[in-house]
Order: C-alpha cells, then sequence, then structure tokens
C-alpha cells in the first residue's frame, strides 16, 4: 500500500516536471470563484450606508470610540480610533455584540503600540477633529457617511472609506435552509440561541441583511468542500491617497515593484500558499503576505497596515498616467484624476488597520518598522554565500563540494542541506546510509569556517515509529478537523499531519526538539531553513490546509491561515535562542506575515531558471524589504530549470547586491556548482562572489542600522528622491542604503545597460555617482547607457558617502574576522563625505551588552576624521590598510596622521581616477586625523 502510493506520488511528481510551462492558474481560486471576495467586490458598484451613531461618541486621552450602524440592516459595529506614538493612527471595527468573538491577531506586533495624547480640536454635527498632541497630525471623522481623513502637517495623506466600501458581515446564525443563500436572519436555525433569535427577530428586513450568494454557507473548489460553519464574516475597507502618485508593497506577489491597477483583472492576492512553478508579472498569491502598502508622491508618502491574517484581497485603483488623460485634465481644468486607492477584503477577523502618515518614505519604513519590528543583526557569516541543492546526497558530497570551493578559490560560507538528509523526512532525524557521521561533517565545515543549514519542515510523519508523531499524538498536538481529529494531509514524508504551533505548549514542545540534548546530530552552529509552512499540503485545497480545520483557541483556519508560518518561526527562533543563548540564530523561511521579519531571512520560493525570474528578484525583494524583509534573496540560478552560463552568470552577478545570497536548485535539475561550467563562468562567479565578500563590511553595518534605526538595507529609488518622478517605477535598480546604486545586468546578450541616475530635485540635479570599478564620476542625473562586459557589474557609489570594506580573500567569512578595513571616500560637489561601520565578534549577543565599535567618518577641508557613536568597546584586532578617495580635484603629495598627538607621513598613490592614502595602520578604536597635503 505504501509503496503503490509512493509509486503513484512519483509518477504524478514526474508528470508534474517534464511540463516547464509555469503554474495552471486554474489550480487557484479567483476572487469571483471566492464567495467572500465576490460579496466583497459588489460593494464597489453600490456602495454601502455606514454612519456613526449620535450620542455614542467617546473621547479619551489617547483614542475615540463610537458606535457605527450599518444603515441598511440595522446591525450595530464599535470603531475606535487610536493615536500612536511615531505618527500614526489605528482604526479598529468590530462587531458591538458578536454571535461570537471574532479573531484578533496575536504576535504580529513587536509589542503593544505605545499611544500618543490627542486633544478634540473641533466639534460639529456631522463631524469631529481631534489632533495629536505636537498638532502634526489630525484626523477628521465624518459621522455619516463614515469615513476618516488623515492628515500630516495638515495635508490629506489618507482618507479611510473614502469610496465607501466598508463591508462587514456579521455573525449570523445558520438558516434552517441555507442552500439557498437566502434564508438569513430568519430564527430557527437548530443551534440558535435563544438571544440572538430575539435579536434576529428584532432586526428590520431589508435587502442588506441577506446574504444572496450560494457560497455563504459551505462552499466547494475543485473537489474540496468547505464546511464554514460560521457562515459569512467578510470584512473589507478602502483607502485613498490624494498625495500619491504610485502604490506599492503588500508582498508577495511576483510582479512589478510599482503595483498595477486590478480594474479589470483579479484584485492582488495575499494567501500563503506553494505555487508550483510560479509565473511572473501576476497578482496570484505566493508564499508569504504581508498587508502593508503604501501610497507615494512627490510630496508624501503614507502607509496603511492591515492587520488581518486571514485570507485577504487587494483591489488597487491608480490614477491614469496616459498623456491623453492627463491633457483632459488640463484641457477641463479638473485639479488631478482620482486618488490612487486600495480596497482591502479579507474573509475573517475585524477590521483593524494602522495608517502611518510618513511624510517621506523612509519615515513610513520606520513607522511601519516600529510596529512589526525589524530582522534583528545576523551572524556576519549568513550574509555570506550560501550553498544549496536539493539535495547534497551524501557526507562525501558534501566535503567534495567543499573542498571543490577551495581548490578553485571562491569563496563560500554555509551548506544546506534539503530533506533527503533526513531518515524518511522525518526531521531531527538523519538518513544514516547517507549521513552516518553527521556531527563529524558538522565539525570538518566548522574548522573550514564554514557552517550547516539543515531544513526542518513543519508537516510530521504519521508514523508510530517516530517519537516526534507520537508525541504530537499523544499529547494532543496536531491541528484538528471540524469533528476533533488529528488533521491528516500529504506532504513530503507521505501521510503527515500538522503541529498547532498556536498553542504555546505546542511551541514550547517543539523549540525544546532542538536542544543539544534531543536534537544531538548537530551542533550549536548548524542552522536552520523552515520551509513549506504556509503550510504546504499537497492534497488540500489549493495545496493547503482547509479553512475548517480546528486550532488552539477554537479558531478556525480561515481564521489564521497567514500567521501559521509566523508561528512555526517563533517555535525555531526560541529554540535556537534556547539551545545557545549567546548566538544569534539563523532562519530561513518561506511562508511569512507582518512581523515574521523579527525571526528569519526568506526567500522568493521556487523561482526559475529564466532572464525574467532574475528580474523579478530585485523587484521582489524590493517590495518585501519596504515591508519590513530586507534580509531577502532569490534562489541564485533558478529553483526550475537549468541556467546557461550568461544566466547564471548574471544571477550570480545580482544576487551579489542582495541582501540573502544562496545557489539553489531543483532535485532534477543539472548540478550546477560554478565549475562544473566553462572557466569563464567559473571565472566570473568567482569575481562576484569576491565583490561580495569584499563589501560584507557594508552589508553587516547596514544590517546593524537596520536594527537600529528601522532603515531598510535595501530601498527603492524613490527612498532617497522622493521627488524624482522618473525613479517612482524604476524596479531594476536599488540601493544599498544610501550608499551604492546598483544596476545589475539581467538581460540576455546585452554590451550595454540603461542606468538612470535619480534627481535630488525637479531640475535634473542629482548626486555625484562613482562607478565602484574606476572611480569614474557620473555627474548628471537622467539616463546613461553604460558598456558592460561579462564580468560587470553596474554598481556606483554616491558622492558624499564613505563606506567600508574588506579586500583580503578568504575561504569563508568568518575567517575574515581580523581583517583590515579599505574605507572608500566618494566626495561630493563641495567636497565632503561621510558614513559608518559597525563591528563587532559577528556572532553573539555581546553587542547588546555595549560590545561594539560604531563610528562615523567624516570627510571636510581634507582631512577624513573619525567620530565614535557610543563607547568603541568592543576589542577589534583590526586597523585600517588603507583609504581610497574618489573626486579629488589634484592629487595630493602625501597625507599626514595624527593619532594621540602624534604625527606620521603616509604615501598617497593615484590609481584610476582615485588617490589612495597607504597603510595607515590604525586601529579600529582610537580616534584619528589624516590630512591630505598640497
Ligand atoms: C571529516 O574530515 C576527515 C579529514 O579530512 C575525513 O577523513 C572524513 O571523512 C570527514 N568526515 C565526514 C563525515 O565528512
Amino acid at each position: 500500500m505504501h509503496l503503490t502510493l509512493g509509486i503513484i506520488l512519483a509518477i504524478i511528481g514526474s508528470l508534474m516536471l517534464t511540463s516547464v510551462t509555469g503554474v495552471d492558474p486554474n489550480n487557484f481560486k479567483t476572487c469571483e470563484q471566492s464567495s467572500f471576495c465576490r460579496r466583497s467586490r459588489k460593494i464597489q458598484s453600490s456602495g454601502s450606508k455606514y454612519a456613526i451613531i449620535p450620542g455614542t461618541l467617546n473621547t479619551y486621552a489617547d483614542s475615540l470610540t463610537a458606535d457605527l450602524i450599518n444603515k441598511e440592516n440595522h446591525h450595530q459595529f464599535t470603531f475606535k480610533l487610536e493615536a500612536l506614538v511615531g505618527s500614526t493612527f489605528r482604526l479598529q471595527i468590530d462587531e458591538k455584540q458578536p454571535l461570537h468573538p471574532r479573531y484578533r491577531v496575536e504576535h504580529a506586533l513587536k509589542e503593544e503600540p505605545k499611544t500618543a495624547r490627542i486633544s478634540v480640536q473641533k466639534e460639529t454635527d456631522g463631524e469631529i477633529t481631534i489632533s495629536t498632541d505636537d498638532h502634526k497630525n489630525k484626523a477628521v471623522i465624518h459621522g455619516d457617511p463614515f469615513r476618516i481623513d488623515f492628515y500630516e502637517n495638515d495635508v490629506l495623506v489618507v482618507t479611510a472609506n473614502a469610496k465607501n466600501w466598508l463591508y462587514f458581515e456579521h455573525l449570523r446564525q445558520k438558516p434552517a435552509d441555507a442552500a439557498d443563500g437566502h434564508a438569513d436572519g430568519e430564527a430557527g436555525a437548530g443551534n440558535a440561541a435563544a438571544d440572538d433569535d430575539q435579536q434576529q427577530a428584532e432586526a428590520p428586513k431589508s435587502p442588506g441583511e441577506a446574504i444572496d450568494d450560494p457560497g455563504a454557507w459551505e462552499e466547494n473548489f475543485k473537489s474540496h468542500h468547505d464546511s464554514k460553519p460560521n457562515g459569512p464574516e467578510a470584512v473589507a475597507l478602502d483607502f485613498s491617497f490624494p498625495e500619491a502618485e504610485v502604490l506599492f508593497g503588500i508582498p508577495e506577489h511576483a510582479d512589478n515593484f510599482v503595483l498595477r491597477s486590478t480594474s479589470g483583472t483579479d484584485p492582488y492576492r495575499l494567501y500563503n500558499l506553494d505555487v508550483f512553478e510560479y509565473i511572473v508579472e501576476s497578482k496570484m498569491a505566493l508564499y508569504g503576505s504581508v498587508p502593508v502598502l503604501y501610497g507615494h508622491g512627490p510630496r508624501r508618502t503614507a502607509g496603511v497596515y492591515w492587520q488581518n491574517v486571514a485570507e485577504t484581497w487587494v483591489d488597487i485603483y491608480t490614477a491614469e498616467t496616459n498623456v491623453v488623460s492627463s491633457l483632459v485634465n488640463f484641457v477641463s481644468g479638473s485639479r488631478k484624476s482620482p486618488s490612487p486607492a486600495a480596497h482591502f477584503i479579507s474573509e475573517s477577523g475585524i477590521v483593524d488597520a494602522f495608517i502611518v502618515l510618513g511624510p517621506k518614505p523612509i519615515d513610513v519604513f520606520k513607522q511601519y518598522a516600529a510596529l512589526t519590528g525589524t530582522h534583528p543583526l545576523p551572524q556576519l557569516f549568513s550574509l555570506g554565500y550560501h550553498q544549496s541543492r536539493w539535495n547534497y546526497n551524501d557526507e562525501r558530497d558534501v566535503a567534495s563540494v567543499s573542498s571543490k570551493f577551495d581548490e578553485y578559490d571562491i569563496p563560500m560560507d554555509t551548506m544546506w542541506l534539503d530533506i533527503e538528509y533526513t531518515d524518511g523526512k522525518r526531521y531531527f532525524t538523519w538518513d544514516k546510509f547517507k549521513f552516518p557521521e553527521p556531527l563529524t561533517m558538522v565539525k570538518n565545515l566548522t574548522e573550514l569556517g564554514r557552517h550547516l543549514v539543515v531544513i526542518i519542515d513543519p508537516h510530521v510523519k504519521r508514523d508510530t515509529g517516530y517519537f516526534f508523531h507520537n508525541d504530537c499524538t499523544e499529547r494532543g498536538y496536531y491541528v484538528k478537523t471540524r469533528d476533533g481529529n488529528d488533521y491528516e494531509g500529504w506532504c513530503w514524508p507521505g501521510s503527515s499531519s500538522y503541529p498547532d504551533f498556536f498553542n504555546p505548549v505546542v511551541r514550547d514542545y517543539y523549540a525544546g526538539q532542538y536542544a543539544l540534548s534531543k536534537f544531538n546530530t548537530v551542533s550549536e552552529n548548524t542552522m536552520i531553513w523552515n520551509d513549506m509552512n504556509e503550510p504546504s499540503v499537497f492534497n488540500g485545497p489549493e495545496v493547503t490546509a482547509p479553512k475548517d480545520l480546528v486550532h488552539y483557541g477554537n479558531w478556525e483556519h480561515r481564521d489564521v491561515h497567514n500567521l501559521y508560518g509566523h508561528m512555526h518561526l517563533m517555535g525555531t527562533f526560541d529554540g535556537l535562542e534556547k539551545r545557545d543563548p549567546n548566538q544569534r540564530p539563523f532562519i530561513l523561511t518561506r511562508a511569512h506575515f507582518a512581523g515574521s521579519q523579527r525571526y528569519a531571512a526568506i526567500w522568493t520560493g521556487d523561482n526559475t531558471a529564466e532572464w525574467s525570474h532574475l528580474q523579478h528578484s530585485i523587484k521582489m525583494c524590493l517590495t518585501e524589504a519596504v515591508a519590513g524583509f530586507s534580509f531577502c534573496g532569490a534562489d541564485v540560478g533558478g529553483f526550475f530549470g537549468n541556467p546557461d552560463s550568461e544566466l547564471l552568470e548574471r544571477w550570480y552577478q545580482t544576487a551579489t547586491f542582495l541582501p540573502f545570497f544562496r545557489g539553489h536548485a531543483h532535485i532534477d535539475t543539472k548540478r550546477r556548482e560554478p565549475w562544473l561550467f566553462p572557466e569563464r563562468t567559473r571565472l566570473v562567479i568567482r569575481d562576484a562572489l569576491l565583490k561580495r565578500y569584499s563589501y560584507l563590511p557594508l552589508w553587516y553595518t547596514s544590517f546593524y542600522e537596520l536594527e537600529l534605526k528601522n532603515e531598510p538595507v535595501i530601498r527603492p529609488l524613490l527612498t532617497h528622491y522622493p521627488a524624482d518622478k522618473e525613479c517612482f517605477a524604476i524596479d531594476n535598480q536599488l540601493l544599498v542604503q544610501d550608499r551604492l546604486l546598483v544596476r545589475p545586468v539581467m538581460q540576455q546578450g546585452v554590451s550595454k545597460v540603461d542606468v538612470y541616475f535619480p534627481a535630488i530635485d525637479d531640475k535634473k540635479n542629482g548626486d555625484y555617482w562613482y562607478d565602484v570599478d574606476t572611480y569614474q564620476r557620473q555627474e548628471r542625473a537622467g539616463y546613461e547607457s553604460v558598456p558592460v562586459t561579462e564580468y560587470k557589474i553596474p554598481v556606483w557609489q554616491r558622492g558624499g558617502s564613505i563606506l567600508p570594506k574588506k579586500e583580503r580573500q578568504r575561504r569563508a567569512s568568518t575567517l575574515m574576522l581580523h581583517d583590515p578595513y579599505t574605507l572608500i571616500v566618494c566626495l561630493d560637489r563641495q567636497g565632503k563625505a561621510e558614513g559608518t561601520l559597525y563591528l563587532d565578534d559577528e556572532k553573539s549577543y555581546d553587542y547588546r551588552q555595549g560590545q561594539y565599535i560604531y563610528v562615523n567618518y567624516e570627510f571636510a577641508h581634507n582631512q577624513l576624521t573619525n567620530r565614535f557613536i557610543g563607547k568603541p568597546k568592543y576589542k577589534s584586532s583590526s586597523w585600517i590598510e588603507r583609504v581610497v578617495i574618489a573626486g579629488l580635484s589634484t592629487v595630493p603629495q602625501s597625507a599626514t596622521i595624527t593619532v594621540n598627538g602624534v604625527s606620521q607621513q603616509l604615501e598617497v598613490l593615484q590609481q584610476d581616477h582615485a588617490v589612495i592614502v597607504r597603510k595607515p595602520g590604525i586601529k579600529m578604536n582610537v580616534d584619528f586625523a589624516i590630512k591630505l597635503n598640497y
């Protein structure tokens, strides 16, 4: 039986794999096929009628509450508007007396947000104006129709319910005969409580009351039945952004950075799904869901975080920006086209929206991160290069791949093991034939300065010989079906069940499995990859868990779906921290929700070896980065399919400037380690990797500043050039902080690329940009055609910035700890520059006790100086071996370094378009000045 199923599955698997044409969208729901989405979307043509009930308004020190009524069915709601510290408002709407409580999201926010004081500015019949105590922010609440206008410094930036698309399906008793979907409101369902009967009976009948949809109380998709015991319970609300020209955010989609209009198409969908061979330029759901959306215009940026973990669809309305409509507007004298807007539609839960008011892009990113947190400073090794494939077959394979990297002088930090290392996909166990001595294997890697990452998925093999399964069964740790049994689905191990990570006891148990006393075949340096945690269920509806499963607290899977992976990660992170309390965990996850960035890095899942997928690696990671996930990357080379030499070369080059850098491939692809390609390819890849390693001090400093200041590591151009409309939609370029401009080659067979140098004003004035290979200077904003060789990664450093590098070549980043630094100083128009460097032990939490050096370098008046931010307590044995200065008009004759009043002459050389100050030889923790002599 077991064998037969296995064979059948293998056949199905191979059939699926031979067609590399991409996903069949028919396997996933459209909005029209999803009852709550089509119901909620209908409101877009009729509008809704919600109003504040007069006399119910209460104001408090930091908030305001009132009752709302749906004027069509007279159902009542409460709403609460809170002011939060950090130019943020929180809007919550729930039923006043729900039949039973509705789900409220937990664990996504970093902590309970701090509220800010408000005062009432003005109260008239129909509206009330509140403002924060600093008078910066203001909300005007309109009673009928219900609407809230949010102002930043007296400029209207967001309106909630501008289009009157608020839609809130109250919980109700199942009608006696629900099949026709019209019976709502009629008493008599067998399980109706007496109280509710009365309430229902008193409610006047109106068209708004009936849910006229055959899917309201049960629905089917393909062969799957959803029992929907709670019936219709959707929530939806629209937000408009009057100051915006573009909307972006709401990852994860394989689409452009700027969101496209959904008029005439499906909305963007947020529902964590394992999509086999996903396609690009698509609004389909993928593995992660982060419901934060920003509206950006030249003057203002604002955003909305829609905190809901049920299935969510987002309609996008963007102003027509074509020439004809602008002309029409001009001629007709109309001020502008309608404001860009978004309509969030969720299947259950409540309305819980955070409005971040900006005013600048970096402000909204930080305001959002203040709510959901940031990725904590990772260990340095995790910013190096990761080598993975499904699968490295055995210990010899691992050892040989590792040694080949050394043989060919290519740096590599981490070897990865996919599911085949386990004993029959039983996680926390090893295949004893292929991996008889895992600890020795780990130790061998450790001795080389390398790490091992192994996969641990959430599905559990239903096997009475497997301790994990037995524990979960005996203790009732699995997610349950509606009738209280352990849910069984099909995944890699065959028949599988899924731990209910929403239960803190289950999370504790799971975290405990990482203890070295339990998982004693790895070391405290072995890190973890959490895959398949949407969760993926091969035989489930849309390859995931049925919505009527039951979780801890009696919540339906429907209510919590998008948070399942997040809860899994919380357990893993806790497990790794307990395993070794003074070592920062590294976890890679596929599923994610808002806040998951506090625990894990992400990658863009199972992409394909095609140029379009390479291009989307940047688009997708930019969107993730502004939604909190700076630690993002894509499978280098593409997971499915076989990249040719050129695609693989360009992919490595592109990934050199994305935060998470891992080569990975499907089990059916050809082996693609760099030495299996012609020599040139190997050398191009090596060149890219050396470049990556030389910039590790910049990446590391950037991640420290992400934790410190909530500022994304990689950024779209509009972040620092918010007024330059030309760059709003550019998503084939990215910034690393505000120091590097990266425009990788992502097209086949090109000898030049068009690069856009952004403008700092509306007069096409730009920063200076220095080619990082030659220090040749770009002085004008605008498009430039730049020639590229096969080795070239087009990258520029901004004039006005200083960044740290390490230029000695090593096998792995861990061996670079004591290596000396090079500072690259690129001057702006005034001959000035500044920039930071952060360093510590690269591994432990000691930095949180002050064991670090954080320094700001400044160049002005021909002199480079440093200034420590905090005490430079960390004892580093590194020093500065070189200072490169680009942008000097004449070459100085020498330089003088002064430390503690003692001066010394330094040699200065010219190289390309820069000068090099040789061997300052200063320790990292001393004050110094280097003066150029003419
Ligand atoms: C560990 O390294 C030693 C020495 O190179 C080698 O003989 C042994 O096979 C390695 N063991 C594993 C499990 O990789």
